[in-house]
């Protein structure tokens, strides 16, 4: 594998912990419909999107909704979501993820993100972060969800390079995938139970750099 030019970040469960909203707006829907939904079910949601989201929120519910109703659902489910989103501030960066930007801008290293929300816009903007991007691929830009290489493989694309110099940054084992299917190399953030296909895990970006980065790869 080739130099690395660019990083790839995945934004839920990397950049930040959405994931909490995200439960909570999933929870009340599946209420409404008169089941519960734990935390543990969350879990099957992260790095998969909105629609399919509420498909496996149905089959945990057991409920059958036709196509009408479950894109009423989806987007009542997002207007919830984003009451929390929209309340979100700076301080939700997760730890020493704008040190690590610092360091990879300080190197020349590009930054994209590769998210499959259609909110990543709005996110970016609530925590000041939209400026440190190099390229954007968010949720409205593709039709094909992680594991498919789509969203990282256009964020090297507008950034100009080959797979193999990309890196990309992951917490959901669909995104690991992902990354692995466009030829790119991934760090995974979380547990290395989970994202075992990654060349490395580390638990978060806390003393995090381009060096540890560049020694993970080359162990
Ligand atoms: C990310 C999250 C998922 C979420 C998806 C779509 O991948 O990890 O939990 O369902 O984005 O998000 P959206 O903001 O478009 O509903
Ligand atoms: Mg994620």
């Amino acid at each position: 594998m080739g130099t690395i030019s660019a990083c790839i970040f995945d934004l839920d469960g990397v950049v930040v912990d959405t994931a909490k909203y995200h439960y909570i707006a999933w929870k009340s829907l599946a209420n409404g419909l008169g089941f519960d939904f734990t935390e543990e079910d969350n879990e099957r949601l992260k790095g998969v999107s909105r629609m399919r989201s509420l498909e496996i929120l149905m089959e945990i519910g057991g409920v059958d909704l036709d196509e009408e109703t479950q894109l009423k659902l989806a987007a009542k489910k997002n207007e919830e979501y984003l009451e929390y989103i929209l309340k979100m501030t700076p301080d939700e960066i997760l730890p020493g993820v704008k040190i690590f930007f610092e360091d990879l801008k300080a190197k020349g290293i590009k930054i994209a993100l590769g998210s499959a929300s259609k909110n990543a816009m709005t996110i970016l903007e609530q925590l000041k972060l939209t400026s440190y991007f190099d390229a954007i691929v968010d949720g409205t830009h593709v039709s094909k969800a992680k594991p498919d290489p789509e969203v990282f493989l256009k964020g090297a694309e507008l950034l100009g390079f080959e797979p193999a110099n990309c890196v990309v940054f992951e917490d959901a084992e669909a995104g690991v995938e992902a990354a692995i299917n466009g030829g790119m190399r991934c760090v995974g953030i979380g547990s290395p139970d989970i994202l075992n296909k990654a060349n490395f895990v580390v638990p978060g970006f806390e003393g995090f750099t381009f060096e540890k980065l560049e020694s993970g790869l080359n162990k």
